[in-house]
């Protein structure tokens, strides 16, 4: 079963192969933003992958064209809805603004 550490948290998680990263967050109680429910249609789940990124599948069109609104946007950026768990990765998820004030994620 494939690992996912969430960062900067350090929480590790194991989950069942194909299962999608948001879900995976969201189970184990990290937080994601998903304004749109996980349809492709936002970018608020924006994640980077910081190890592990080749293993994973491939980017569709409609998942690169949300991801271009996406603030902070890397190499290694993902929809956390559209990526599924596959193989041992460590995911960095990037501090909103509203979160600046709590430490809620
Ligand atoms: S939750 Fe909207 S694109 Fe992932």
């Amino acid at each position: 079963m494939p690992k996912i550490l969430f960062m900067p948290k350090g929480i590790e998680v194991e989950v069942a192969e194909g299962t999608p990263i948001l879900d995976a967050a969201l189970d184990n109680n990290i937080h994601i933003d998903h304004n749109c429910g996980g349809n492709c249609a936002c970018s608020t789940c924006h994640i980077i992958i910081e190890s592990g990124f080749e293993g994973l599948n491939e980017i569709t069109e409609d998942e690169e064209d949300m991801l271009d609104e996406a603030e902070g946007l890397t190499e290694t950026s993902r929809l956390a809805c559209q990526v599924m768990a596959k193989n041992d990765i460590i995911v960095k998820i990037p501090k909103i603004e509203s979160e600046w004030d709590n430490d809620t994620f």
